[in-house]
């Protein structure tokens, strides 16, 4: 593997692509439209600066991490000699298969499809394409430079070459991978996201503010941040998004979205990246 398309250049697909290019690989960074492809760029150089300041990677070397990565406006463009593409578009099925059956008719015969979705069907996604069998789920977390986690989901149809393939790619992006077999929300965020809502309602029934919630998840319970300040990191209109998908597949009432957060989403609040969530950012 030699060369990754990335597409989408939002929260997810910015860091995928930092560090797809700090591990040596070719990038291909796509986006629709220049604004949302330059935002992902400078979020990129605003990273490397800031490691070169720290002194923990060189002026040089951060050069040569940036000229690896290559932005693009278009799919043909993004699937073009591709080995791997790794989507980050939203969290919108409908989108997700446009962007597939797209890519399928530009990419090569030997490229795999990974999406880094965060909850949603890989099956569903794979059967769009020509190659269910290297069709899979590779999932980051936010912030991608930083977290170790990458879960490799399997979808009905995915070969076992294609798991080792995404296993090893993993692994030489620094990741330490899990192997899982699809379902709705997959492993951390099944657990994590029921957390992050149970939250938001002890919010939205006024038993303690924001600050005291976190506090409390952070000295109670050692999480390195508090579960409100999480929901505004991981972004809230993608959170609700995977609240609702949880919900529509389990038919269970535990995974029903708060109401305070419909509001803020219907609000623009949609925590650190529009500047405001459940705390204020400023602009
Ligand atoms: N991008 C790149 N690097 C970042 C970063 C970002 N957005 N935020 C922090 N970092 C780096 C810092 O530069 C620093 O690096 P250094 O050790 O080399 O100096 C390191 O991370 C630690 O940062 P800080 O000292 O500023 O702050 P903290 O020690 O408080 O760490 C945190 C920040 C890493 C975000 C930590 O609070 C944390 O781990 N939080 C939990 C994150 C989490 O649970 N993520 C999963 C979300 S769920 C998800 O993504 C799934 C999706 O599908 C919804």
């Amino acid at each position: 593997m030699k060369r990754i398309g990335v597409i989408g250049a939002g929260l997810m697909g910015a860091g995928i692509a930092q560090v797809a290019a700090q591990s040596g690989f070719d990038v291909t960074l796509m986006d629709v439209e220049t604004r949302f492809l330059d935002k992902g760029l400078s979020t990129i150089e605003k990273n490397l600066k800031r490691t070169v300041e720290k002194g923990k990677l060189s002026q040089p070397d951060a050069d040569a991490i940036r000229g690896r990565i290559h932005g693009v406006l278009s799919l043909a463009e993004a699937a073009n000699g591709v080995d791997v593409i790794i989507e980050a578009v939203i969290e919108k099925m409908a989108l997700k298969k446009d962007v597939y059956s797209e890519l399928d008719q530009h990419a090569p015969a030997h490229a795999i499809f990974a999406s880094n979705t965060s909850a949603l069907s890989v099956t569903e996604m794979a059967a769009v394409t020509t190659r269910p069998e290297k069709f899979i789920g590779m999932h980051f977390f936010n912030p991608v430079p930083v977290m170790k986690l990458v879960e490799v989901i399997s979808g009905i149809a995915t070969s076992n070459e294609t798991v080792a393939a995404i296993k090893e790619l993993s692994n030489k992006m620094g990741k330490t991978a899990i192997e899982v077999q699809e379902a709705p929300g997959f492993v951390v965020n099944r657990i994590l996201v029921p957390m992050i809502t149970e939250a938001i309602f002890v919010l939205q029934e006024g038993l303690a503010s924001a600050s005291e919630i976190d506090e409390g998840m952070k000295l109670g319970a050692n999480h390195p941040m508090g579960p409100l300040a999480l929901a505004d990191l991981v972004g809230l209109d993608t959170l609700l998004n995977v609240q609702q998908h949880l919900y529509e597949e389990f038919g269970d009432p535990k995974y029903r979205p708060p109401g305070l957060l419909k509001k803020m989403v219907r609000a623009g609040r949609l925590g650190r990246k529009s500047g405001r969530g459940f705390y204020d950012y400023g602009s």
